[in-house]
């Protein structure tokens, strides 16, 4: 297909950008940092080659703001101190190079955290221990432990902890942050009924669950310079629940897309493990009811590896998709649609197992490095 006529193809501004193709990097958790949470060189070279295949943005992976309750993940990259920052300077230089904006996933894991060299202890809006068991994947085992109750100091330091994260993206050279609202973690578990049995401005009504994601969108933006781009991830599924629905429906989709809207997002990533499908039983999906009820591009993800499939997305109302695991099988996926060429199968068990670390073959050769 010559790519002038195809919808995927055509360029998109987003904050200071202009992406030249609709199809990003989707976040992705690879538990390659160093211990103490520093990017590598490794890293550098993973997330560069992405942006050399085509993919018009990247998308990290959840990174942990603050030295407290975020981290989530043994060998998780943080964004909580300054040595933190040096080493992402080698990650987007790398990509910058490769002429693509990248942005850092800010996550708090709150009540799904397996893994924190800085406490043991979990923080969540009630004491609830998640459904479910710790992920392998990431060197987990069993179940969750039971958090503790944030108080509303906790909720604070929260917000200031993002907010701080998020500077230190800036100067990291990040051209945006992704507020990660999605999945299971921490602002999540705000949204999330079963998890937020508070009694104050944060539990209730949905006006009062999608509360503190506002806040933390809102203070990140406040904080950040005009043209850095700051979004906000958002899924009804979680890794421990993939069921789990918004029990208001469609009534709770428009007060969270336009509540996020009003709190300055520049877009709205939505999530589901088939974005193509209703969002419940039946009727419009994530991407249309985010594209009703939110003013701010949407970006879809979750199943879209078949071009068709992303472009039926794109016609649903997407401005952006991105590609988790059709990423790691063609990480020049856009270069090789454009072109025609086929696409690979992704391989679970050659990329995945037995843990989810970056493998050497995933990675150019170390000349190809940039430092
Ligand atoms: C190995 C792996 C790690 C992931 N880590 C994250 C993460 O850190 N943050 C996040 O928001 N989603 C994460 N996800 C979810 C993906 O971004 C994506 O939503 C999901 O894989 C569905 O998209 P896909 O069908 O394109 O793979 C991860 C997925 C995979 C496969």
């Amino acid at each position: 297909m010559n790519t002038s006529d195809d919808s995927l193809f055509d360029s998109v501004d987003l904050g200071d950008e202009t992406l030249p193709n609709r199809v990003g990097l989707a976040p992705m958790t690879r538990t390659s940092a160093t211990a103490d949470g520093r990017a590598t060189t490794e890293m550098a070279r993973y997330y560069a080659k992405f942006a050399r295949g085509g993919f018009s943005f990247l998308i990290t992976e959840g990174t942990y703001p603050d030295e407290a309750y975020g981290q989530g993940y043994d060998d998780q990259p943080g964004i909580a101190n300054d040595d933190h920052v040096e080493a992402w300077r080698r990650v987007t230089d790398a990509v910058h190079d490769e002429g693509a904006p990248i942005f850092a996933q800010l996550m708090h894991a709150g009540a799904l955290s397996q893994g924190n060299r800085y406490t043991d202890e979990r923080l969540a809006p009630s004491a609830v221990r998640p459904k479910g068991e710790q992920l392998e994947m990431y060197g987990g085992r069993g179940e969750f432990p039971e958090p503790r109750a944030a108080t509303a100091d906790d909720i604070g330091d929260v917000i200031e902890n993002f907010v701080a994260a998020a500077e230190r993206a800036v100067d990291a050279n990040f051209d945006g942050v992704e507020v990660h609202g999605a999945n299971g973690y921490l602002l999540d578990q705000f949204l999330t009924t079963y998890t937020n049995e508070r009694d104050d401005e944060y539990g209730g009504d949905v006006e009062n669950r999608i509360r503190l994601t506002a806040e933390v969108l809102e203070a990140v933006r406040a904080a950040t310079p005009d043209g850095f781009v700051v979004g906000v991830r958002i899924s009804q599924s979680k890794v421990n629940d993939p069921d789990y629905r918004w029990p208001g429906g469609e009534d709770d989709a428009a007060v969270i897309f336009e509540r996020l809207t009003d709190a300055g997002a520049d877009y709205l990533h939505v999530t589901e493990e088939d974005v193509t499908t209703p969002a419940f039983e039946s009727g419009p999906t994530l991407t249309e009811l985010a594209d009703r009820y939110g003013d701010v591009p949407v970006i879809a993800n979750g199943a879209l590896e078949d071009p068709d499939a992303a472009r039926a997305t794109v016609d649903e109302g997407a401005d952006l998709i991105t590609l988790a695991k059709g990423a790691l099988a063609n990480p020049d996926w856009p270069q090789r649609v454009a072109e025609d060429r086929p696409l690979e199968d992704f391989d679970f068990q050659r990329i995945l197992q037995p843990d989810a670390t970056i493998d050497e073959s995933e990675v150019p050769e170390p000349a190809d490095a940039d430092d």
